[in-house]
């Protein structure tokens, strides 16, 4: 069986920087708070008349190059993001246009924060089977787009960015060893964006209720969210016969730091070898995994031939993990 391996990592993020400086001119919360309740310290935040398939572009772009693969030559390109730059044509058909992904396929795939991995598995999936050779596996949001900045208890949380990585035939021992995607839609209330779809097609009614932007429960969010990292891990590390020591690097979604603390402490995997971005980028949706794992790649801090455990849950609700080696 062809095995499918991480040929390039790459991500792009808006410069504009929000802090919680920021934030506590916007609405009324503090430094402190933000950082003990989650760790995040500051996020990016896209330009007025950017979309998302503008970050998602420079993201695949930097996969491709680092892998040395020609445009021409990539069968499939895969794009996660809830804020697709239109409702139609897919972001991902904007992006193969625009790099020339000539004989793609392309499309866009809604699994919100655990888009990524969704995507991954169905590259992956799509390369074991022999159905495609390269796959490059993007994920994208501009959430700011759907963040009420009235409402401190979500606004405090979200960033922009895009994250990709170029799949194609695995060179050695490297390659994805095992990975689970699970949903639960009786979650679906947890975490959503009620207006803009065919249920409540957007109106001057839905706009002015404010329905076009996300609505979370934090709380049952967060109880949800240790449970399914620690599962999602643990299913992970038995298909790929791994060991949590095994693990050079542990991505988690970058949510909130007290859940991958919990979620870390479980495995006993130490701090070090934890990536994190949250701090400075808060949470970016499905791209956070590979933001993360671009920047510690290109950074040394995990190299080939290492294993990397990727994990992350999000709205839906759904939930997932990989593990593979570099
Ligand atoms: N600044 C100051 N105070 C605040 C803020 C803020 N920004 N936000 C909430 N508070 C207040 C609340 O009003 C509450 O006050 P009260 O006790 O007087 O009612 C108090 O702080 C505590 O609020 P909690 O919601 O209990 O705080 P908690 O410790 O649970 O932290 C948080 C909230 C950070 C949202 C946490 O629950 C969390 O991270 N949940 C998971 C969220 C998550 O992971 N979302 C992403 C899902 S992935 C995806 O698909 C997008």
């Amino acid at each position: 069986r062809v095995r499918a391996g991480i040929l390039g990592t790459g991500s792009a993020l808006p410069k504009r920087v929000l802090t919680n400086a920021d934030l506590e001119q916007m609405v009324e919360t503090n430094n402190e708070w933000i950082v003990t309740r989650t760790g995040i310290e500051e996020r990016r935040i896209a330009e007025p008349g950017e979309a998302t398939s503008d970050y998602v572009a420079v993201a695949c772009q930097r996969a491709l190059e680092m892998s040395g693969v020609s445009p021409s030559d990539v069968d499939m390109l895969i794009c996660a993001t809830v804020t697709p730059d239109h409702a139609f044509p897919s972001t991902g058909n904007i992006v193969q246009e625009r790099l020339g992904l000539t004989k793609a396929s392309a499309f866009d795939l809604s699994a919100a924060c655990s888009g990524f991995l969704y995507a991954l598995s169905l590259g992956t999936s799509m390369i074991e089977a022999g159905r495609a050779k390269y796959v490059l596996v993007s994920a994208g949001d501009i959430l700011s787009r759907i963040v009420d900045y009235t409402d401190r208890t979500t606004c405090v949380l979200f960033g922009d960015g895009a994250g990709a990585v170029l799949l194609g035939p695995a060179h050695g021992d490297s390659g994805v060893m095992s990975f689970n995607i699970h949903s639960d839609g009786s979650g679906k209330d947890t975490l959503y964006l009620k207006a803009g779809g065919s249920r409540y097609p957007a109106t001057q009614e839905t706009v002015a209720s404010g329905d076009h932007y996300l609505k979370m429960a934090g709380r049952d969010t967060f109880k949800f969210a240790v449970q399914a990292m620690v599962s999602a891990t643990e299913e992970v590390l038995e298909q790929a016969g791994l060991q949590p020591e095994d693990v050079a690097l542990y991505v988690p979604h970058q949510a909130n730091l007290r859940i991958i603390d919990a979620a870390r402490r479980r495995f006993h995997i130490p701090d070090d070898r934890v990536a994190l971005t949250l701090n400075k980028y808060g949470n970016t949706s499905g791209s956070s995994i590979p933001i993360a794992l671009d920047e510690f790649y290109r950074a040394g801090r995990v190299k080939k031939g290492d294993v990397v455990l990727c994990v992350g849950f999000g709205a839906g609700l759904t939930w997932g993990a990989a593990a593979f080696r570099l």
